[in-house]
Order: structure tokens, then sequence, then C-alpha cells
């Protein structure tokens, strides 16, 4: 049988420990500080876009055979890696090694007449596969072998949790299993690009590119897909200098601002993807808010996606996120945790509204590991100080600069474990001033606050904005309770741990379940916890199993 909550748990606590396996995510490890520097964000994002640039997304028929169909691709030229998904139907992605593979392949390629509807033509990169004989339905048929893009499901991460060794080995492994895989990075790359053949159409030379949680390390299978479009290329002042005493312009159309350049090629974007653009469906042009976007979902590749433009901070934001990520292996498998523990309690929710967002979340850890003794991570001051002259960065009058090189940064000699982070986590949010302090990740330390909102987030690059101005009173009191919560069960197992009880959920299993509303005392708080008849019939499932392994997954 599994130990649910070995003893011993303490001995086995590694800090920076190298199991933080990040194997298919953008990023280095940063693991236990020791191996090469990871890549600086800009090379992954370069390489992540010309591997995007010579692979094709295929729709497959039911029933086929893998290998005759990659020699019927390897016509086109060699193919470097492929994989298969399954979502609305199954689908396979192929990288050709070279870009010219995807036009032959093109020009190998009709557009389909239906006898009952009308088509459209466009020559994407999204193919439909069908075979010309259909096959026998007596004949056997392999099958694929499917990548999953979808997290796992509760149960399956309580019996993962529940067969870790320690506190620590429990958020690495949440984070191994919620943390993009190298597949879905690629699909999500894919997916931009396609997209941006369509806005070629009108503007050749833009690019599309990805950021927030699907670029900066902190994204989680199943998050949504944020596109930036990047018409930069075609703004920048042209290299040949003309002859002579003459000075040559493009015929343009003026509006009175940025905004409604923004708002007006989103809408011209929007009405392209909604009118023919392959798979992209319930186009939504949201051009009042403050920062313009276009959500669609993109059928194919199952992403919610959001389209915007004008908005490159953000993507500096992203790429801050990355670094502080990529620096040390606590920092991601920590935010994971908390992430997922707010996501469970309701504290966070797909829906725009007066909740605390993921990204306010990240920022909150950030800043609470600038302030361990010794820090855990630099300031984005003292970032700023190491930066060099190509790291210059300033965007319609904020300083973004930072360094990009993380081999320019020093390790901490911070060695504290995950278990002590998460408990020390919970009890510094769950006692924090907020309602005078702000929290700066610039600086490091907290400050005064500049307006009397519940929690003020003082916004990295645009300082003199608030990232969690949306958050109220009651969702800040519900974090607050729930952090204290957390850290009183923390503390309890602290004192428990010699003797165990076997029959319940310890370590950060124990803070995922389900709370009672707020009001009800801590004792009987924990009394519930207990007496959770599902949990423990889990728990007794995961110790006739043996292991999390050879339990069923029930995911989906
Ligand atoms: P999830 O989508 O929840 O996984 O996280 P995310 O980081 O992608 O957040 P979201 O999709 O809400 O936003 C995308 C990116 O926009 C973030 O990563 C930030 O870079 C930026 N962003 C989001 N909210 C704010 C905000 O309130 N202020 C600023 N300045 N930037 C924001
Ligand atoms: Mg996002």
């Amino acid at each position: 049988a599994v130990p649910l909550r070995p003893p011993i748990r303490r001995l086995l606590s590694c800090p920076g420990s190298a199991s933080a396996d990040v194997s298919g995510v953008d990023q280095a490890p940063g693991a236990a500080n020791t191996g090469p520097p990871p890549r600086s964000f800009s090379e992954v994002q370069r390489e992540r876009w010309e591997q995007a640039q010579r692979t094709v997304l295929i729709r497959c028929p039911g029933r086929f055979r893998e290998k005759p169909l990659l020699r019927f691709l390897a016509q086109h030229g060699p193919v470097s890696r492929h994989f298969f998904y399954q979502s609305v139907g199954l689908y396979a992605v192929v990288e050709f090694c070279q870009k010219e593979s995807v036009a032959s392949l093109q020009n190998a390629a009709r557009t389909p007449d239906l006898s009952t509807e009308s088509v459209i033509p466009f020559r994407s990169r999204f193919f439909t596969l069908r075979l010309k004989n259909s096959p026998s339905q007596t004949s056997e048929w392999p099958g694929v072998q499917c990548q999953d893009q979808s997290p796992p499901s509760s149960r399956k991460l309580m019996q993962l949790l529940c067969s870790a060794e320690s506190v620590d080995q429990q958020l690495h492994a949440l984070l191994r299993a919620f943390q993009l895989t190298e597949e879905n990075c690629r699909l999500r790359h894919l997916t931009c690009s396609l997209i941006g053949d369509v806005a070629a159409a009108f503007f050749p030379d833009s690019v599309i590119r990805p950021f927030g949680s699907s670029t900066n390390g902190f994204g989680k299978l199943g998050c949504d897909l944020d596109m930036f479009l990047d018409l930069d290329e075609i703004r920048k002042p042209s290299a040949s200098k003309t002859p002579g005493n003459y000075l040559l312009e493009y015929q343009v159309k003026n509006v009175p601002s940025d905004r409604v350049v923004t708002q007006k090629i989103l809408s011209v974007i929007g009405e392209c993807l909604d009118h023919f653009g392959p798979g992209c469906v319930g186009v939504q042009k949201i051009l009042n808010a403050r920062c313009p976007l276009v959500r669609f979902s993109h059928q194919a590749s199952g992403f919610q996606c959001d389209l915007t433009t004008d908005n490159r901070v953000a993507l500096k934001s992203s790429e801050l996120l990355y670094l502080y990520g990529a620096l040390d292996s606590r920092v991601r498998a920590l935010a994971f945790s908390v992430r997922h523990w707010a996501h469970t309690h309701s504290l966070t929710s797909s829906i725009p509204g007066a909740w605390i967002t993921n990204f306010s979340l990240t920022m909150l850890v950030i800043f609470f590991l600038q302030r361990r003794s010794p820090p855990i991570l630099p300031t984005l001051d003292e970032l700023k100080a190491l930066a060099d002259a190509e790291d210059d960065c300033v965007i319609k009058g904020h300083n973004c600069t930072f360094v990009s090189d993380l081999s320019r940064i020093s390790p901490t000699e911070n060695t504290e474990t995950l278990e002590l982070l998460l408990k020390e986590f919970f009890e510094y949010f769950g006692n924090f001033a907020f309602h005078k302090n702000s929290i700066n990740i610039r600086q490091g330390k907290e400050q005064n606050k500049p307006e009397s909102c519940p929690l003020h987030i003082q916004n990295p690059f645009e300082t003199s904005l608030n990232i969690s101005k949306n958050v109220s009173q009651v969702q800040l009191q519900k974090f607050v309770d729930l952090a204290r919560e957390s850290a009183w069960l923390l503390n309890q197992e602290d004192k428990s741990h010699l003797f165990p009880p076997r029959n319940q959920a310890w370590g950060l299993a124990a803070l995922l379940l389900p709370s009672l509303p707020s009001g009800v005392s801590l004792s009987k708080r924990k009394k519930n916890r207990l007496a959770n008849g599902t949990v423990k019939s889990l728990l007794d499932s995961i110790r006739g199993n043996g292991s999390a392994e050879r339990a069923t997954d029930d995911s989906g």
C-alpha cells in the first residue's frame, strides 16, 4: 500500500529540486540553479515562431494508417515532427523541416467542391484529409496515439498529491500535471500563425504573437490563448535612405487617435475571421473595452482566443514573468499551486468581474519571493540595473527596460523548502495590511496605497495603474480568510507529522478540499475536512490500488 503521509517527508524535501521537470514548456527549469542558464524569452519565441511557419494542421478521417499518411506527406519534404490530438474530431500537427514543403503541400491541395453549400476559397495551412477509397469495415485499424490537451481531473490530481512523498513533491507534481506540454505549446504557436495568415491578407508583414500564460511559463493546460497583432514591421522606417532631396511617404488614411486605429484594425480582422477564418467560430468584437479585443473560439485547437493589438506592454509583462519563472524552479511550482488553490475555492473565475485574476496572483507570489531573506527573486529595479543597451525599451513613455540575458542574474542563496514557502505565503498574505499598503514588485517592498481600493498591485511598467483595480472588498476578504485557514491547516500538520492519521488528505491536497462558508469556526472546518466522505473513499481507493499511476483515470 502507498503510504498517504510518510513521516520522513521532511527528509525528502529538497529546495530548488531538480525534480521540477518542465519538459515541453518553452522555458528551461532553472532547476536547482545548476546547468546552462535558460534561453532568453525572445530567443524562445523566435524559434517557436519559425517552427510554426513550417507546420500544418490536418483534420484526419476516423480510420486511417499513420505510416502511409507520413509517407504521403513526405513526398513534399522531410517531416521533422508530428503528433495527433483529439478535439472535435482527430487532428494531426505536422512540422516539416523546410518551409517550402508547406507551399508544395498547398499546391497539391484542392478547394472542396460541396454539393449543398458554397465555399469561400482560402489557401490556408489547415487541411482536411479524405481517403479516396473508403476502408473496408472489416479491416483492422491500429489507431493512433493522441496527445492529451486537457488538465487532469480533480480526482486524478488528488491521487497524484496523496501518493507524493512530501509537500515539496506535491507542488512539483501539480506543476508537472498542469503545465503546458511541448505539444500544447506547439499547437498554441501554430494557431497564432494560422490566424496570422488571415491577418496577412490585409496586412502583409504583420505577425500574430502569443503572449500571457501561453508564453510566460505560468499557463496551465486549457488556459486561453492571448494573441497580439504586431504591425511594427509595417510601421518600421525603411532601411534604405532615399537619395537626393526627396522623402517618400505612403499615402495613408488618418483617424483621430491610436485607440481608433486599434478599433478599426481589430474590427476588420474580426470580420475576416468571422467570414473566412477556417475553424474560427463565435467571433465577438469587444472594441469599447479599455484594451479593445476580438474574442473567438478556434474550434480545431479548442482554444478560446483573445486577439489584441497596440498592447505591447503586455508582451513585456509576459517576458518579465517568463524570466522570474525561469530563475528558480520554486517560483512556478509555488505559483501553480497558489493559482490552483484559488481556482478550487472560486477565488478566480473565467468570467470577468470583481475576482482576483491569475495575473495578480502571480504578482503576489513574485512579491512574496522578493521579500524572503535572502530574497529568492530580484526586484524589477535590480533587473533594470543589469540591462545592457540592447535591452532598452520604452513603450509609450513607459520605461520597460530589464535584463534579458538570464546568465547575468546571480542565483539566490536561499534554500527554503516549498513546504515552508507555501505555509509562509498564506501567513504573509493572511496578515498583510491590504487596507494601507500596495504591492510593488519594481521595488520589492510594500508602499502606501496611492488610492482607496481594496487591493492595490502596482502595474510594474505603467506604474500609475493598479492591476487589481477590479477586486472588491468581499473578494479580497475571501482570499484573506482562505489564506489564514490554509496557513492554519499546514501548521496543524506540522504538529502532527510524526503520527499522521492515514485517512485524511494531507499537505497541499488538504488545502484543495472544499471549504465551509465564512463564519464557521476553524475547528469546525477542520472536522468537516476529515469527515468528507468523498475524500475518504478516494483515499481508500488509492490505498486499494496501490499507486496513483495504476489508478483509473477519469479525466476528460
Ligand atoms: P490566464 O489566462 O488566466 O491563464 O493568465 P494570463 O496571464 O494569460 O492572464 P490574461 O489572459 O487575463 O491576460 C493576458 C496578459 O495580459 C497577462 O499575462 C498580462 O501580461 C496582461 N494583463 C492581464 N491583466 C492585466 C491588467 O490588469 N493590467 C495589465 N497591465 N496587464 C494585464
Ligand atoms: Mg490568458
